[in-house]
C-alpha cells in the first residue's frame, strides 16, 4: 500500500492534509467534501489522538482499479474474468513462508486511529479491516471486509452477513464450540484489497487471486497468537478469535446505502494481539463512499457480465452504478426481444443486488444514470418496456421486505429502427477547445 501511496503521489494523484483533524467526525467530513471534488486519494498527516497517519479514497477511482487489473482498454468486467478464470486452475498453496519483518511494532488497539464517522454511529469502527481467516475443513484462507466496531482493547464487535463466507466458517467453528481464529488486515497491497472484495468459489484461495493480481508468489510470515499466515505486505495485524455462542450489541452504524442500520445483537472479535510495520499508514474507508462502492459495484458488474455473456449474444458491458442496487446492461441489438431476454437472465444473475435493471444500447454511458433514464424516456414507450416481478425476496438483511421485487427497464430503441434514434452531432464538436474562444 506504501509503494501505492508513492505512485499516486508522483501521480498527481494524492492530496496531503498537513493539519491536525479530529477522528471524531472531522476526518470523515473532509474525506467526503474531498470525494466531491476529485478521485484522489488523501493523505491525514496528523490525527488527535494517535501516531499513525491516515490515508482514505485509495480505489474510489474507476480508471485506477483497471489500471490495476491491467485493463487498458478500460474495460474492467472482460479483464477481472479473465482472472478469475486463471485464478481457478492455480493452486491454492501460492503462498511463501519467510521470517516475520524485522520492523514489527507491539501495541494495542487503541494506539490506532479510532475514527467516528457518523453522528449517530455507537462508536469508532475499523472500515478497511479485511479478515484473514480459513476454512475450518478445507483449511483453504479467505480474505473478507467486515467493518468492525471498537469497543476496548481487548474486544471489537463485526456484522457478519449470511452470505459471506466468514460467517459460514464462523458457523462451522461454533457447531464445534470452538472460537474462529482470525486476523484484521489493515493496509495491504491493491492486490489483496482486490481479491478481498470479491466472492469466489470456497474452494479457490483468495490468496491464490491476489497472487494472480499482482503478478507474483504472497510472502507471508507465521501469525503470533494463532495459526494463520499473515501476508508481509499488511501494514497493520490485529490477531483475534470469533468467540463461539457469544453475541452482543454491535452499531448503530451508518451504512453503504446511506442509512443507519440499527444495533443488533452480533459477533464479538477477541483481540489476542496487535502490532505493525514501523511508519504503518492506516487506511479509513468512509462507509458508503465512492472508495467503498466502486470496486463493490465493479466486481459485482463484472459477475453479471460473466452470467450474461454465457447465456446471450451481444452484452457489451456492465455497470451496477449508482449504488450497487441497480444494473445496467448494455447491449448491441440482434433482434427483436433481446433487450427483454437480458432482463430476464439479470433477474436470475445475482439474487442480492439486482433490484432495478436496465437496458441501453451501446450509445450509452453506463455509468451515467442521467443517460440511461434519458434513453429510456427518449426511444420508446413506457408501458411495453417495464417488467415488475413480485414478492421476490433481495438482499438478504432486509427483515421488512423493502428490497422484494424485481423491476426491469429496457431503455434501448425499436429494433430494426436503428436510423431514427441516430444522435444528433455538430461537425467539430467533439474537437473544438472552448479556451480558443473565451480568452
Ligand atoms: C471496500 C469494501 C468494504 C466492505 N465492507 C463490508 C462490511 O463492512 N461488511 C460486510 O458485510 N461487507 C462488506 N463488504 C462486502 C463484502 O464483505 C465483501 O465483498 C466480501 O469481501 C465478500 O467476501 P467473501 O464472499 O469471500 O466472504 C465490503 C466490500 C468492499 C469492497
Amino acid at each position: 500500500m506504501r509503494n501505492y501511496i508513492n505512485k499516486l503521489q508522483a501521480d498527481g494523484e494524492l492530496r496531503t492534509v498537513d493539519v491536525e483533524v479530529d477522528p471524531q467526525y472531522e476526518l470523515a467530513a473532509v474525506t467526503k467534501k474531498a470525494q466531491l471534488q476529485s478521485d484522489d486519494a488523501v493523505f491525514f498527516k496528523q490525527v488527535k489522538g494517535t501516531a499513525f497517519p491516515v490515508v482514505t479514497n485509495l480505489f474510489s477511482s474507476r480508471r485506477r482499479l483497471c489500471e490495476l487489473i491491467q485493463a487498458e482498454d478500460g474495460n474492467f468486467c472482460p479483464a477481472w474474468n479473465k482472472i478469475l478464470d486463471e485464478t481457478a486452475s492455480m493452486s491454492v498453496d501460492c503462498t511463501r513462508r519467510t521470517n516475520a519483518p524485522a520492523d514489527l511494532v507491539s501495541g494495542k488497539l487503541s494506539d490506532l486511529p479510532l475514527i467516528t464517522y457518523h453522528g449517530k454511529d455507537a462508536g469508532p469502527y475499523f472500515t478497511s479491516a479485511i479478515y484473514l481467516a480459513k476454512d475450518p475443513d478445507t483449511k483453504i484462507p479467505n480474505l473478507s471486509f467486515h467493518r468492525s466496531m471498537y469497543v476496548s482493547d481487548d474486544e471489537l464487535r463485526i456484522r457478519l452477513g449470511t452470505s459471506h463466507d466468514l460467517a459460514k466458517y464462523q458457523q462451522k467453528a461454533e457447531k464445534k464450540n470452538a472460537a474462529l481464529e482470525a486476523a484484521l488486515l489493515i493496509g495491504v497491497s491493491p492486490a489483496l484489497f482486490l481479491a478481498a472484495s470479491t466472492s469466489i468459489p470456497t474452494h479457490w484461495s483468495e490468496l491464490a487471486l491476489a497472487s494472480r493480481i499482482a503478478g507474483e508468489t504472497i510472502e507471508t510470515y507465521r501469525a503470533r497468537t494463532i495459526d494463520l499466515e499473515i501476508p508481509l505486505a499488511a501494514q497493520i495485524v490485529i490477531e483475534g478469535r470469533i468467540l463461539a455462542n457469544e453475541r452482543r450489541l454491535e452499531g448503530p452504524f451508518g451504512e453503504f446505502l446511506g442509512y443507519y442500520v440499527p444495533a443488533a445483537e452480533n459477533h464479538v472479535f477477541e483481540i489476542t494481539s496487535v502490532y505493525w510495520r514501523k511508519d504503518a499508514v492506516f487506511h479509513s474507508i468512509l462507509c458508503g463512499s465512492s472508495e467503498d462502492l466502486t470496486l463493490l459495484e465493479t466486481v459485482t458488474a463484472a459477475k453479471m457480465y460473466r452470467h450474461l455473456n454465457n447465456v446471450l449474444p451481444g452484452i457489451v458491458d456492465v455497470s451496477c452504478s449508482p449504488v450497487l442496487m441497480n444494473t445496467i446492461i448494455k447491449i448491441r441489438q440482434q433482434y427483436e426481444g433481446h433487450a427483454r431476454q437480458a432482463l430476464m437472465a439479470a433477474f436470475g444473475a445475482d439474487l442480492d443486488f439486482n433490484k432495478a435493471v436496465f437496458v441501453v444500447d451501446d450509445d450509452v454511458d453506463i455509468t451515467n444514470m442521467n443517460e440511461v433514464i434519458w434513453a429510456f424516456l427518449t426511444r420508446g414507450r413506457a408501458d411495453k418496456r417495464t417488467i415488475v416481478i413480485h414478492d421476490v425476496p433481495g438482499f438478504y438483511r432486509d427483515p421488512h421486505k423493502d428490497h422484494w421485487g424485481r423491476l426491469g427497464i429496457d431503455a434501448t430503441m425499436p429494433f430494426g429502427r436503428e436510423a431514427e434514434f441516430e444522435r444528433k452531432l455538430i461537425p467539430g464538436e467533439t474537437d473544438l477547445n472552448l479556451d480558443d474562444y473565451f480568452k
